[in-house]
């Protein structure tokens, strides 16, 4: 592992929830493991009327045991709104970087309102902080939601590729910097035993599923604008289908990789008229009671209208139309105020082709099971059949399993550690490519076209503490499957689970 350039990382909405949260947590471990460079400084950016002093105050008070990254964080108040206050912020950072003695190395990164994404690259590269040369670099992170809908995040992407290079951007999937999201590509490529397996003439089919066991809590303004659709599955969710579909790259490039993520995105058919009705179910959360405490519904949250049809769930089945996956349907589905909070990936290997032992066990004869946990409890389980000792030929199913946590040196990153130290080093292949965040959003698109413009598309209510509305299973078990329960013991905080 080879230490970044030097540098100043620009964080704008540096007085906010994710910063004081995540990215300076991040920071911290990464400075715990000798991981940021020799000189470093982070400049945090916003209208609040912080000091240097004030803000490392700020932040001590809001990260447990803060280690040394305090004195690295400086604090400079301006509105990054106003275009006439960055010829200030230019000639604080060249201040910074010539008494430090290091090159004009900046990464900027945009922890505020979406509604800022375009303004803040424009107001920078008018004052030459985009501008690249003489072996120095600059480089922009845009959080998430990249845009509402391929529409506006096509103006996004072509209004940040007039002013910077894809090489600059940076889009965050946090998803993608979690430790076992990258296991997947580990898993499937570095092993020769799972490869020869992974296509339509072995997998019957693949559920991907991210549950939450809270509700939207105190986010209820923005989510009711967002919905599980676009806050979840447009981004997350096929971000994995990509890691599980993909053909296997080259090479272990940025590029090599998102290319191959690109195409199973342009491989997934469009879900479009009657169809979206058939394979796409909504639903909302509603009040109930859950181990004895009552939990509000979706729309008695703070923030939320009344008659909010903002959907708290989604389930579909898609399918993915290259000669890899033809015909084996993808089941995705997320959602709040579920029973557990859980995000897996689960193959279903098909039956064996002749039946042996059904009569003697009729519960088995279903196809084996690959697991991919990814959060909590980060693991890979295999299920398979075995002969029950004894007498006869009595099949039960073990399992073959594996936890992270039981490695001896089991040390699980946070992904916002993974990400920015990838950023540094100017890795952007666990950061969503401009193209593909299109073509996703592009297959979202008229669905919620539709369920915008069609009341008669039913917006299912589902108890707080179900797996969402029953109606979502039809569209999987209809066909003599059923979505894998993940949680069969729930320990009181309702988040335990076994795999
Ligand atoms: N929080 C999370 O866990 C999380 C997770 C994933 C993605 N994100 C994304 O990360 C971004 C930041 O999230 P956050 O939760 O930290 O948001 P936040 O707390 O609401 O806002 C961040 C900061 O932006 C500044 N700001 C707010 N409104 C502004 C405006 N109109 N003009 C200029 N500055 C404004 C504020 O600082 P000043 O008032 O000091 O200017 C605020 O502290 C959002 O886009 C969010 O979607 C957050």
């Amino acid at each position: 592992m080879y230490k970044p350039d030097d540098h100043i990382l620009v964080i704008f909405g540096a007085s906010g929830d994710l910063t004081r949260r995540k990215l300076i947590y991040a920071l911290r471990e990464l400075q715990k493991l000798d991981l940021l460079p020799g000189k470093f400084a982070v400049l945090g950016i916003g209208r609040s009327a912080y000091t240097d002093d004030s803000y490392r105050e700020m932040i001590a008070e809001n990260l447990d045991d803060p280690g040394e990254i305090l004195p690295q964080l400086h604090y400079l108040s301006m509105d990054p709104e106003d275009e006439k206050a960055y010829p200030g912020l230019a000639a604080h950072l060249a201040g910074m970087s010539s008494s430090m003695q290091m090159d004009p190395n900046y990464i900027f990164y945009l922890a505020t309102p979406p509604s800022l994404y375009g303004a803040i690259p424009h107001h920078l590269s008018k004052v030459g902080l985009t501008r690249e040369g003489g072996g120095t670099w600059r480089r922009i992170i845009i959080e998430k939601p990249f845009g509402t809908d391929f529409q506006s995040a096509r103006a996004l992407n072509a209004s940040l590729l007039e002013l910077l290079q894809e090489h600059q951007i940076f889009r965050i999937d946090h998803y993608l910097g979690k430790e076992t999201v990258q296991n997947v590509l580990v898993t499937r490529f570095s092993n020769g035993i799972f490869e020869p397996l992974w296509n339509r003439n072995f997998v019957d089919h693949v559920e991907v599923t991210s549950s939450e066991n809270l509700g939207v809590g105190s986010r209820g303004g923005y989510y009711d604008h967002s919905g599980a659709l676009r806050d979840m599955l447009q981004n997350h969710l096929l971000q994995l289908v990509g890691l599980v579909a993909m053909e296997p790259p080259t090479v272990i490039s940025s590029d090599a990789i998102r290319n191959e993520v690109l195409k199973v995105f342009q491989a997934i058919r469009p879900i479009r008229g009657d169809e979206i009705r058939k394979r796409v179910i909504r639903g909302q959360y509603m009040a109930s009671s859950v181990r004895g405490e009552t939990l509000k519904g979706y729309r008695e949250e703070e923030g939320v209208p009344a008659n909010s049809r903002t959907e708290t769930f989604v389930a579909m089945k898609l399918f993915i139309d290259n000669w890899r996956w033809g015909g084996v349907p993808f089941y995705i589905r997320t959602g709040k105020r579920l029973p557990t909070r859980v995000t897996e990936i689960v193959i279903h290997f098909k039956p064996s082709p002749h039946t042996l032992f059904d009569e003697l066990h009729p519960g088995h004869g279903q196809g084996n099971l690959l697991v991919i946990r990814i959060q909590p409890d980060e693991g890979i389980l295999l299920k398979f059949g075995m002969k029950v000792q004894g007498a006869g030929y009595k099949v039960q199913e073990v399992n073959m399993d594996f936890h992270y946590k039981d490695l001896m040196d089991s040390y699980i990153p946070e992904a916002y550690q993974r990400l920015l130290l990838d950023c540094m080093q100017g890795d952007s292949t666990l950061y969503a490519r401009g193209d593909a965040v299109e073509a996703a959003w592009k297959f979202v698109d008229p669905i919620l076209k539709a369920w915008k413009e069609d009341p008669a598309i039913p917006l299912h209510g589902y108890p707080c503490g179900t797996w969402g509305p029953e109606v979502a299973d039809q569209i999987i078990e209809g066909e003599e499957q059923s979505w894998r329960y993940p949680c069969k013991n729930l320990a009181d905080d309702g988040l335990y689970c076994e795999l």
